[in-house]
């Protein structure tokens, strides 16, 4: 029966503390290998270039594009230096036509330039450059990218939904320079940024303590702070703050402890990545609902939870959009009205029992623990391995290293050189999932304070709302000739 089927899939899904805490470890553990070597890890830990964020004295005018969200935008901000910070900004967002998705890296790229340059020729008079300033470009592009400076790198591959052939190992910034050229213009891009590096830097313009930044929207990411000299894979000169930001692509982490399910088996299969992002696809807002959809198949299948015939509509793959499963998973209706309407709207399926609908209910529910539950395992090993989960008693710092302590209690880098302040961390946060799903964003926040114990006084998670836009802009102004800029 549909419950039977339910039952087995929550103790697939299970995440208990001790499960978690082992996902916690092995996220710190990746995160040391990644760091060592290139291919170390199958977590990338992609040095950035970024060894300054913003610090509240940039001036002038900047503008920032960003692309992989759910949409594309094109944002210019005046900043008036720490007095007076962000004097005004405005932005415009459009949806990414599908079929650019898939197609050519000229045809992206020229909509892109497009876009920007239409929207730099509105730009209204109270918008100035500073003294001597040319208009200069941070990009926000959210995938994998091997950088060779801070503005300019490669893709490695695309992830979520884009699949753009011969984009894939070219510089992205060159690309996005020749379609403004091809519009006839001319303008600097000066900081080639991810999502989450937009995010750090967004967040920490406001608050000095922001140390870790993290995405949950379409797809989901971390990037944090460390140390220069422990990125030995790094090939280049130490910069003089000694601190790096590390893109993780924590979206392809992978460990034995992740609880693996059928659905996730048949999901990998047939993306457009096989094999990769395993953790992105068990959190990420792209692929939850895809996960809910494809229990409710099995349902359908094998126990008629939808009447005899399976509703056609349900075997297509994505059908069942996240927002649609949060709608369903918030329903407080007594007889769960909402999920009838998502459920006919959807599928056309008609007549469901309260019953049925509840275990609807409980298979999304099953699935966002699950995802906000390893989220929060993510973000503890991030504390771990930069040693602010609270575990160091007193402030006192232990030197990394695993190997010899045989496991990872106690296993800590020394503390960041910017240990500022009275010990605070907070982590920015941006992206739909975590905005706008509150069942999901309570389950991560509950998990976080559960794994830090004690430790979870000193944490502090902090929505960092649409940061990484304006996160590209600062950086561009901190990493812009002439501009003096501290971390
Ligand atoms: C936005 C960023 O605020 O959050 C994007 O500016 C980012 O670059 C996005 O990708 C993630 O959100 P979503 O939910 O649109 O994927
Ligand atoms: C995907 C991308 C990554 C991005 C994340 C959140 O995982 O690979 O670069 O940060 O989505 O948008």
């Amino acid at each position: 029966t549909a419950r039977k089927i339910l039952l087995e899939f929550q103790e697939a899904c299970d995440t208990p503390l001790s499960r978690l805490r082992q996902v916690v470890d092995a996220m710190a553990v990746e995160m040391h290998a990644g760091l060592v070597s290139e291919g170390g890890s199958k977590l990338k830990m992609l040095p950035t270039f970024v060894d300054r964020l913003p610090d509240g004295n940039e001036k002038g005018l900047y503008y920032a594009v960003d692309l992989g969200g759910t949409n594309f935008r094109v944002l210019r901000v005046q900043l008036g230096g720490l007095e007076g910070r962000v004097i005004k900004q405005e932005y415009e967002e459009v949806a990414i036509p599908p079929e650019l998705m898939l197609g050519t890296s000229q045809e992206l790229f020229d909509f892109i330039a497009a876009e920007l340059v239409s929207f730099v020729a509105r730009e209204g008079d109270d918008f100035r450059l500073h003294e001597g300033q040319s208009r200069e470009i941070g990009f926000t592009f959210s995938f994998p990218v091997k950088q060779t400076a801070v503005n300019s790198g490669t893709l490695i591959h695309w992830t979520k939904g884009f699949k753009v052939n011969d984009a894939v190992g070219q510089d992205v910034v060159a690309a996005l320079q020749r379609g403004i050229e091809r519009r006839g213009h001319k303008m600097r891009i000066a900081a080639l940024v991810n999502d989450t590096v937009g995010t750090l830097a967004g967040g920490r313009y406001w608050n000095n303590d922001v140390m870790i930044a993290v995405i949950l929207g379409t797809g989901t990411n971390a990037c944090y702070v460390e140390r220069a000299e422990n990125v030995s894979k790094f090939t280049g000169e130490i910069p003089e703050s000694g601190q790096m930001v590390i893109n993780m692509e924590w979206g392809n982490f992978w460990s034995s402890h992740l609880p693996r399910t059928f659905v996730d088996e048949l999901l990998d299969n047939e993306s457009l990545n096989p094999g990769e992002y395993g953790f992105e696809k068990m959190i990420s807002g792209m692929y939850l609902g895809d996960c809910v959809r494809r229990v409710l198949v099995k349902m359908a299948q094998e126990a008629g939870i939808f009447g005899t015939n399976v509703p056609h509509k349900l075997l297509e793959a994505f059908s069942l959009r996240t927002p649609d499963m949060s709608k369903m998973h918030h329903d407080d209706s007594s007889d769960l009205k909402v999920v009838a309407e998502v459920l006919k709207r959807v599928y056309g399926i008609q007549n469901t029992t309260v019953g049925i609908r509840k275990i609807v209910v409980e298979v999304c529910d099953t699935l966002c623990q699950r995802g906000a539950r390893l989220a929060a395992a993510g973000i503890v090993g991030i504390l771990k391995k930069i040693g602010r989960d609270g575990s160091t008693a007193n402030g006192s710092v232990r030197r990394n290293n695993m190997f010899e302590q045989g496991d990872m209690n106690g296993y800590h880098d020394e503390l960041p050189v910017n240990y500022t302040s009275d010990g605070r961390t907070v982590v920015a946060m941006d992206g739909g999932l975590y905005e706008h799903y509150i069942e999901f964003r309570n389950y991560m926040q509950e998990a976080v304070v559960d794994l830090l114990g004690e430790g979870s006084k000193n944490v502090f998670i902090e929505l960092s709302k649409d940061g990484s836009g304006i996160g590209a802009a600062l950086l561009a102004a901190s990493h812009a000739e002439h501009v003096p800029s501290t971390f």
